[in-house]
């Protein structure tokens, strides 16, 4: 399994934070945002990560990740030279995926869940996360018939369709790039991730879990508070949960 995150983009909806830098690179409480994602990934036992990221600041993602030796990984970089959409990370990264399944992560998600099992026991196929939310609008959404298949996949759909958002983490084999070499730019002008995940649905070959912890698509002033307040909340959690070890230990 090879691993790409997705950390191009113009960060517009940032402005003026990311005048000066990416998005992907303002903190998040305390550490920068890439890491969340790419924490994911590692979690998940990928070792391979290719780095995709704009013409703007490729420098600053190379001095902070470097070649990921120190992460027990290996990075490789590339450049989109426009926001052309999601889908054309698998373009961008098809020498890369080669013959390999591939799990692609945007650049601004973060979740809390560990998802190894899910990505080590992927075989074929496609297969995407879904979470409830109250914005589905904001989204790719999926919704599902009584049985609870997916039938159908929108993105930001006009009128409403489920409650059920499409999360920015994605797991598909190599046909991915031969999807993605066929896609046409949508009405916005983008190769969109959802034609990716249609043309798996219309083959009966994509699976939709649930995304169980928290998650937050950090790219807007209020997601990225959300992101910083959610990620104190944990740190404070995990050093109690350390102190009381620690106590227990020495008694
Ligand atoms: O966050 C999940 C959502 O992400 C999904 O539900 C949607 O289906 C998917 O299209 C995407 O929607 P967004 O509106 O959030 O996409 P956005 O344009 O904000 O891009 C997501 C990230 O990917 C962002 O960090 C910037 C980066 N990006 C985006 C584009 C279009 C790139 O690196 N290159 C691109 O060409």
């Amino acid at each position: 399994m090879k691993g790409i995150i997705l950390a191009g983009g113009g960060g517009t909806r940032l402005s003026p934070l990311t005048k000066i830098t990416s998005k992907q690179l303002l903190p998040v409480y305390d550490r920068p945002m890439i890491f969340y994602p790419l924490n994911t990934l590692l979690r998940a036992g990928i070792k391979e990560i290719l780095i995709i990221v704009s013409p703007d600041h490729p420098g600053d993602f190379l001095k902070l990740l470097g070649s990921g030796k120190e992460f027990g990984a290996k990075f490789t970089y590339e450049i989109q030279d426009k926001p052309a959409g999601l889908a054309q990370a698998f373009i961008i990264g098809a020498d890369f995926i080669g013959k390999d399944n591939v799990t692609l992560i945007l650049g601004d998600n973060i979740f809390e869940d560990d998802f190894s099992k899910t990505i080590k026991k992927f075989k074929s196929g496609g297969q995407v996360f879904a979470k409830k939310v109250s914005d589905p609008e904001r989204f790719g959404v999926v919704k599902f018939n009584k049985n609870g298949r997916a039938v159908k996949i929108e993105e930001k759909p006009k009128k409403f369709l489920s409650s059920y958002a499409v999360t920015g983490l994605y797991v598909y084999d190599s046909r991915v790039v031969e999807a993605a070499e066929g896609l046409k730019p949508s009405a916005r002008g983008e190769l969109e991730i959802t034609d990716l995940h249609n043309w798996y649905l219309n083959k009966g070959e994509l699976r939709v879990d649930m995304v169980k912890g928290e998650w937050i698509d950090a790219g807007t002033f209020d997601s990225l508070l959300k992101a910083s307040n959610w990620a104190f909340k944990r740190a404070s959690l995990d050093q109690a949960r350390d102190t009381r070890t620690a106590s227990k230990k020495s008694a």
